[in-house]
């Protein structure tokens, strides 16, 4: 799959964008100290991160499915519980968690209704899950760039605009769906400097992810081409790259 790769490449390409999601999910999800939160697809922990922080190692758990994003999380976070596991069957006893949030994962999920309800078994009656997914239905996630250039290359190419939960009121359907009650929808964003294009692109060539593997997939004069048309798109020199994403919280 495309998140078996290197941590590193993930902070690199993705994780850059992640960690400036995290503390704005926390706060939507209410966490705070002496609460036990769960972070579901934790990926490397751009969010596991922040959910220590305020609640100390031992008060959370992480699931993720990859095993190089495991191995990662257990070096980067002692004292959290991390298993290797997937939203659709979380091995955690009902109602272990006063919060349960998924950054970034629900349109991966294989079936994001069920990964939605067994967050919400696993939170206490009266606890909170939450959820975000970037607008790459509305082109304004930070691969919007990416995907309008590869569409004029290509315009069968299968982006991200159709992922469940990408477009503007799709997550909360998927949380009324999955029972959630008393439902908070919001945005969250992650504007980021880039140095330069070549800052920006070098991470689209390691393969991570969705954009990651159409990149690396490409023969290397369709990859030059895909760049030029990413380059054509972009300032020269330094820029900001305003990224949104679909944020719900819901009450289990
Ligand atoms: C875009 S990354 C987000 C990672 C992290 N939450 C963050 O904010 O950086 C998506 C993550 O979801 C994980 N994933 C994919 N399918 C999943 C599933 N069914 N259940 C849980 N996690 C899943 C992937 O392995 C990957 O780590």
């Amino acid at each position: 799959m495309s998140f078996d790769v290197a941590a590193t490449a993930y902070d690199d390409f993705m994780g850059r964008y992640s960690r400036l999601l995290a503390e704005q999910m926390a706060d939507l999800a209410g966490v705070r100290a002496g609460q036990r939160a769960l972070d579901v697809g934790s990926g490397p922990g751009a969010l596991t991160a922040e959910l220590v922080r305020r609640l100390g190692p031992e008060h959370v758990a992480a699931v993720e499915p990859s095993t190089p994003f495991v191995a990662a999380m257990r070096s980067r976070f002692p004292g959290v519980e991390i298993l290797q596991a997937s939203a659709e069957s979380l091995p955690f006893a009902a109602g272990s968690f006063d919060a349960a949030l998924a950054q970034l994962v629900v349109h991966f999920m294989t079936d994001p209704v069920a990964g939605l309800v067994e967050m919400k078994r696993v939170t206490r009656p009266g606890g909170v899950v939450a959820a975000c997914v970037w607008d790459h239905g509305g082109g304004l996630g930070p691969l919007g760039l990416f995907w309008q250039a590869a569409r004029e290359l290509d315009p069968e190419v299968h982006d991200e605009s159709r992922l469940a939960g990408a477009s503007e009121g799709s997550l909360a359907s998927l949380f009324r769906a999955a029972g959630l009650r008393d439902l908070q929808e919001t945005v969250v964003a992650a504007d980021l400097e880039h140095e330069s294009f070549e800052e920006w692109w070098a991470p689209f060539t390691r393969g991570v992810g969705p954009a990651g593997s159409y990149t690396a997939g490409l023969d290397p004069e369709r990859q030059a081409r895909l760049r030029e048309a990413c380059r054509r798109l972009l300032p020269a020199g330094s820029f900001v790259l305003p990224a949104r994403a679909w944020a719900v919280s819901g009450v289990a």
